[in-house]
C-alpha cells in the first residue's frame, strides 16, 4: 500500500507509522485520516506486526492538530464528519489487538494530544508539548478531548486543558497521567522500540487480552468486568502460549511463544 502523507514500515515485528507533514507539524487533514485508518487496518489484518509505535516525521511535532486550514472551509456537516472520521480512527487503535505506543516528539496538540490517549501509553521527549487548544479557534475537541482526557487525567484536569487551552510541558503531562516515561530527545525512539520489542517476545493471546481487558472492562461495572476477566484468564489456558510459558518457567529456560490462539 502507498502512502502519501505517512511513512510505514515493519522490523522484527515492530511496526512504525510516522506522520508525514512536517512542513505544517504533521497537521491532521482528511488524506492523513484516511490513510491512518487504512494502515491501523493493514496493521490489524498482517500477522508479522505485533506492536506498533505512532510517532512524527521532524523535529518539531507529533502532531499540532487538525489541519486549520482544510478545517476553515468546512460546513457544519463536514466538520462533524471529519471530527466521526478521527474518532473512529481511534477507536480502531483501541480496537486492533497490537498494542500501540505513542512516541510524541514535540507539539501533539488538539488532534495529537487525542491521537496520543488513543494509544495503550505514550512515551514523550523531552521537548513535547501537550493541550487542547481548540477553544482558541471557537471550536472543542473533536476526537476524544472532552471523553478521553477526562479518563485518563480525570474531569478537572480536563475541564482546566479545554477550557483554556494552555499548552502543558512533558513533566506536567508525566504529572497528571497523559505520558508513561520521558526521555531526551534521541533517546525516545530507541526506547519505543525496545518496549515494542519486549512486548513483541510475548505471547499474542494474552497481549490481546490484556489490551481489550483493560480497554473494554474499564467502563464496565467491576463484578461484570472481573467475570469477563476470569473468562479470558481460563481461554489463556487453551493456548499453546499458555503450556510454553509455563513449562518454560518448569525447565528454567526462557520461554518461545508461537502466537497461536
Ligand atoms: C495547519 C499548521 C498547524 C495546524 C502548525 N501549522 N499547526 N497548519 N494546521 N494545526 C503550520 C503553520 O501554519 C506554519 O505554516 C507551520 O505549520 C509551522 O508552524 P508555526 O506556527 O510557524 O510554528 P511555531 O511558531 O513554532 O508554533 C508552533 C505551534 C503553532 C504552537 C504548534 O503552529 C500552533 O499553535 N499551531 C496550531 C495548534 C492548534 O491550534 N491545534 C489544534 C487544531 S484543532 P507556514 O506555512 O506558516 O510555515 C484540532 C481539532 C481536532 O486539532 C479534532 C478534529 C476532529
Amino acid at each position: 500500500m502507498a502512502y502519501e502523507t505517512i511513512l510505514y514500515e515493519v522490523a522484527d515485528g515492530v511496526a512504525t507509522v510516522t506522520i508525514n507533514r512536517p512542513k505544517v507539524l504533521n497537521a491532521l487533514n482528511p488524506q492523513v485520516v484516511s490513510e491512518l485508518d487504512q494502515v491501523f487496518r493493514a496493521i490489524d489484518a498482517d500477522p508479522e506486526v505485533k506492536v506498533v509505535i505512532l510517532t512524527g516525521a521532524g523535529e518539531k511535532a507529533f502532531v499540532a492538530g487538525a489541519d486549520i486550514a482544510a478545517m476553515s472551509k468546512m460546513t457544519p456537516g463536514q466538520a462533524r464528519n471529519f471530527s466521526r472520521q478521527l474518532q473512529k480512527v481511534t477507536q480502531l487503535m483501541e480496537e486492533i489487538a497490537k498494542p500501540v505506543i505513542a512516541a510524541v516528539n514535540g507539539f501533539a496538540l488538539g488532534g495529537g494530544t487525542e491521537l496520543a490517549l488513543a494509544c495503550d501509553f505514550v512515551y514523550a521527549s523531552e521537548k513535547a508539548k501537550f493541550g487542547q487548544p481548540e477553544i482558541n479557534l471557537g471550536i472543542i475537541p473533536g476526537a476524544g478531548g472532552t471523553q478521553r482526557l477526562p479518563r485518563q487525567v480525570g474531569k478537572a484536569w480536563a475541564k482546566e486543558l479545554c477550557l483554556t487551552g494552555e499548552i502543558i510541558d512533558a513533566a506536567l503531562a508525566k504529572e497528571i497521567g497523559i505520558v508513561n516515561r520521558i526521555f531526551p530527545p534521541e533517546e525516545l525512539m530507541p526506547a519505543a522500540k525496545k518496549t515494542a520489542a519486549t512486548i513483541a517476545a510475548k505471547g499474542r493471546v494474552s497481549t490481546r487480552a490484556v489490551k481489550e481487558l483493560i480497554n473494554f472492562g474499564y467502563d464496565l461495572p467491576l463484578d461484570h468486568a472481573l467475570r469477563l476477566e476470569a473468562e479470558t484468564f481460563g481461554q489463556c489456558f487453551a493456548s499453546p502460549d499458555q503450556a510454553e510459558g509455563m513449562t518454560a518457567f518448569l525447565e528454567k529456560r526462557p520461554p518461545k511463544f508461537t502466537g497461536e490462539a
